[in-house]
């Protein structure tokens, strides 16, 4: 598998092909569930005839499964991602983010059943397949909380607005359709249009909660002692941009004190192993209190990752028992929040610990702005 990877161009491109396919896949099988809801309500383009309508419908189908296969072949091959091939298949196994990656997989199954049913059409009894057919309403919202939950980018504007804009299209489809049924009764009718009117809104408010916060990374199960593990082809770093995606690695190195005014410069230095590796640099300024105790003032962090010719500089955001909380930015990029922490005594020709790059620490600190998704 490695080798058909590596025939693709590296892990870059297979990232760039899943996420592409999932979005292109997203946009189809939107498109398609309005197109059958208004079919369905009887509505017809022009002089187009029944047939041409339904050949578009199900041809639009078959595009979707080629794209989801895309979509998950180049998932699977990506090494970045841990994914699995049973967790393509079997629903919540994946020890990547297992529940929002395994809605996607929920989509998938409910998918095929719809696509299988329809090819076979002809074999089966028409309530039969109508009643499997319902199942598309019920993999494409699973499919989109799938996108949103599992996507890098639901934070970038455009492919967040693109997926609240496919809910409220097809939340109009479908008040379009039901305000033109004759059945249910009014009543049951309406309350079904003022749910089905409220979708948007309620994706926007649990966006704002979830996949749109710092921290959203960790929080929707991403391994990051996977990703820190050095393993083949993972490296961590997601393009020249930013490291778009968070790894942890283990830190060795030093950590020296000077006398600086009335305090001391405390420098711990030393090499990121795993991740991204490279270089990491954190200057203290510390004064002296009446108690002896030492309060940092300031701290300034430099980062220079083994890829790429990027360096993040940036401050500490506070210091607590044995971990400072960072936060770093490429020049003119965005920051990340990162947080060190140390293990043993400071200052010590040799110190330890574990860097947690692109994550914002558990409490809570430095989350604001992070661009972990
Ligand atoms: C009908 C089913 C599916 C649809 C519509 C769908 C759609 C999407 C979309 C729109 C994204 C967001 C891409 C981005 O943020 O740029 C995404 C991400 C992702 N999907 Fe799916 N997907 C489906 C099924 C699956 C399945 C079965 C898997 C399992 C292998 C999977 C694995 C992933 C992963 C790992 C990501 C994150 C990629 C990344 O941004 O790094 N998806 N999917």
């Amino acid at each position: 598998m490695l080798t058909v990877a590596a025939a693709l161009g590296g892990s870059m491109t297979l990232w760039y092909l899943a996420r592409a396919s999932g979005l292109v896949l997203l946009a189809v099988l939107t498109v398609n569930l309005v197109l059958g809801i208004s079919i369905q309500g009887g509505w017809h383009p022009g002089t187009w005839p029944r047939f041409a309508v339904q050949a578009v419908h199900r041809n639009l189908a078959l595009l979707a499964v080629v794209l989801l296969i895309v979509h998950v072949v180049t998932i699977e091959l990506d090494p970045f991602v841990p994914v699995g091939w049973w967790a393509a298949l079997v629903p919540f196994v994946s020890p990547y983010r297992p529940f929002w990656l395994g809605l996607g997989t929920l989509s998938l199954d409910l998918l095929a059943a719809v696509v299988i049913t329809s090819l076979l059409r002809s074999h089966l009894r028409p309530n039969w397949w109508r009643a499997v057919h319902w199942l598309t309403y019920l993999s494409w919202p699973v499919a989109l909380l799938h996108s949103l939950g599992t996507g890098t980018d639901t934070r970038l504007t455009w492919v967040f607005a693109f997926e609240v804009g496919c809910v409220g299209l097809v939340a109009a489809t479908v008040i379009f359709r039901v305000a033109r049924a004759s059945r249910p009764r009014a009543a049951v009718r309406g309350l079904l249009m003022a749910a089905v009117a409220a979708a948007p809104m309620s994706v926007l408010a649990w966006s704002a909660a979830g996949p749109l916060q710092g921290g959203w990374a960790r929080r929707a199960g991403t391994p990051t002692t996977a990703l820190a593990s050095g393993a083949p082809g993972s490296t961590g770093v997601r393009g020249q941009a930013s490291l778009l995606v968070p790894f942890t690695a283990r830190f060795l190195g030093s950590a020296n004190s000077s006398p600086s005014g009335n305090g001391e410069t405390i420098t711990i230095s030393g090499q990121v192993q795993g991740g991204a590796g490279g270089q990491l640099v954190v200057s203290l300024s510390a004064r002296q209190l009446s108690d002896g105790a030492l309060a940092v003032d300031q701290g300034a962090v430099t980062y220079r990752p083994a890829t790429g010719s990027l360096v993040y500089t940036g401050t500490v955001v506070s210091v607590g028992p044995g971990s400072l909380v960072l936060r770093l930015a490429p020049g003119a990029g965005s920051s990340e929040p990162a947080e060190l922490t140390i293990s043993g005594p400071v200052p010590a020709s040799s110190v330890s610990g574990v860097l947690y790059f692109g994550i914002a620490p558990a409490g809570g600190a430095g989350e604001d702005g992070g661009q972990d998704s």
